[in-house]
């Protein structure tokens, strides 16, 4: 979801990001965004062969690594990190449908045990400090935006840890009229990776290493998903009409111009008395 999830719907929550195309984001519009994403392996664009090859290029964690991911929808993320490591997941995020989602997808799977779901605002989230091992967030920092994202999340992880976090980036320094008007009316943090490795550092992290998700794994795990999910959508209601519609203007926008911008992975690691609270 970007209109909320980029690849994005859920940001609505916080951001005001579709003011002025569906209205003001209300209860009806969020449920409409979440009724959407029911049934759907992901909420956001993402791929688990690439979250693999990142957690395979980190340092080893061990059975008791304490793990997060933030903004989790049904599991995408926390399903992987739970299976890849063996240890035990929470999962955060304000959707309790996607959490319920999450849990049975874990049941199926035999993880249920490894993996705790958490309806909670990751802004104000209710761990102690320093107690965070590996940090994972796909497509859901933009809600309360990357920069802010990075502040609130810093003091959370240990000394050692890991914060693994996918911000929606361009990919040029000179955006085409038609993404960049997008992209300044639904989400104006955007910035490039200079720009987002320069707020990570900022904010306390040393950068490991960054990687772009491939287009082709929007289309293949969620965009084509998705679009699957609208055609089974018979006689929606009109929040449900106005929400396709972004959804589809949204899909169409990276049809045109997915070499422009996309999600960047930035794997990061504290740095030692730096960031908020250090
Ligand atoms: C684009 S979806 C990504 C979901 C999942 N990480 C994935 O890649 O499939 C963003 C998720 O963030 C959640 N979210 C948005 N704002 C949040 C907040 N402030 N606290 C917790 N979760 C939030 C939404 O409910 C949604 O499930």
């Amino acid at each position: 979801m970007m209109v909320g999830c980029v690849g994005s719907n859920c940001c609505v929550m916080e951001t005001g990001l579709n003011e002025g195309r569906v209205g003001i984001e209300t209860d009806a519009y969020i449920r409409a965004l979440i009724e959407l994403h029911r049934g759907l392996d992901r909420q956001g664009p993402g791929d688990e062969v690439f979250s693999r090859e990142i957690l395979a290029a980190l340092p080893g964690l061990s059975r008791d690594t304490r793990i997060v991911d933030l903004g989790c929808g049904s599991g995408a993320g926390a399903l992987v990190l739970a299976a890849y490591y063996g240890a035990r997941v929470v999962g955060v995020d304000l959707a309790e449908a996607f959490l319920d989602e999450m849990m049975e997808r874990a049941r199926g799977r035999g993880l249920a045990d490894r993996i705790e779901p958490l309806v909670c605002d990751f802004a104000q989230l209710p761990f102690e400090r320093g107690r965070v091992d590996l940090l994972w967030s796909e497509g859901a920092a933009y809600n309360v935006t990357f920069g802010s994202a990075l502040e609130k999340w810093r003091p959370l992880l240990a000394e050692k840890g890991i914060a693994v976090i996918s911000e929606i980036t361009w990919f040029t320094d000179e955006a085409p009229d038609k993404p960049r008007e997008y992209w300044e009316a639904a989400y104006p943090a955007i910035a490039g990776e200079s720009e987002n490795i320069s707020r990570a550092e900022g904010a306390g992290f040393d950068v490991l290493f960054t990687r772009r998700l491939p287009a082709q794994a929007w289309w293949d795990h969620y965009y084509n998903p998705l679009l699957d999910r609208i055609s089974t959508l018979l006689n929606p209601d009109e929040m449900m009409s106005a929400v396709i519609s972004e959804t589809l203007a949204e899909i169409e926008l990276f049809r045109e111009f997915s070499d422009c911008y996309g999600y960047t992975f930035y794997v990061l690691s504290p740095v030692a008395g730096k960031g908020a609270g250090g």
